[in-house]
C-alpha cells in the first residue's frame, strides 16, 4: 500500500493507510517510517495522533506506550504488542506491506 512521497512526509508525521483491510497507523520519526497496527491492544482506541517520543507512540486513552521499532507494550495498561508492518522507501514512494 502506498502511504506517499517521502518527501511530503516530514518528521513527526502521522496517518493511516488501509493494509488487507486493517487500520495501520504510520509514523514519521528520526527520519525512519514506522509501520503498526492503528488499534491500541488495551481497549482498541486509535493509536494515530498519540505523542511519539523516546522511539515510543503513547496512547491517548490511558497512556500505555509502545516501541516502534518493536510493537511492544512498554506501559501498562497495556501488556500485549500491538502489530507491526513493513515499511520500504522505493524510487521517493513510501509503502506499507504486511510482515
Ligand atoms: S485503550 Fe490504549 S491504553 Fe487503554
Amino acid at each position: 500500500m502506498m502511504v506517499g512521497k517521502e518527501q511530503e512526509l516530514p518528521e513527526g508525521w502521522q496517518g493511516e493507510v488501509l493494509v488487507g483491510g486493517v487500520g495501520v497507523l504510520v509514523v514519521r520519526y528520526e527520519g525512519q517510517f514506522y509501520a503498526l497496527r492503528n488499534n491500541c491492544t488495551h481497549k482498541d482506541f486509535p493509536l494515530l495522533g498519540g505523542e511519539v517520543a523516546l522511539g515510543r507512540i503513547t496512547c491517548e486513552k490511558h497512556g500505555a506506550k509502545f516501541e516502534l521499532s518493536t510493537g511492544k507494550a512498554k506501559t501498562l495498561p497495556a501488556v500485549k504488542p500491538v502489530r507491526l508492518y513493513r515499511t520500504e522507501v522505493e524510487d521517493g514512494e513510501v509503502y506499507v506491506s504486511a510482515l
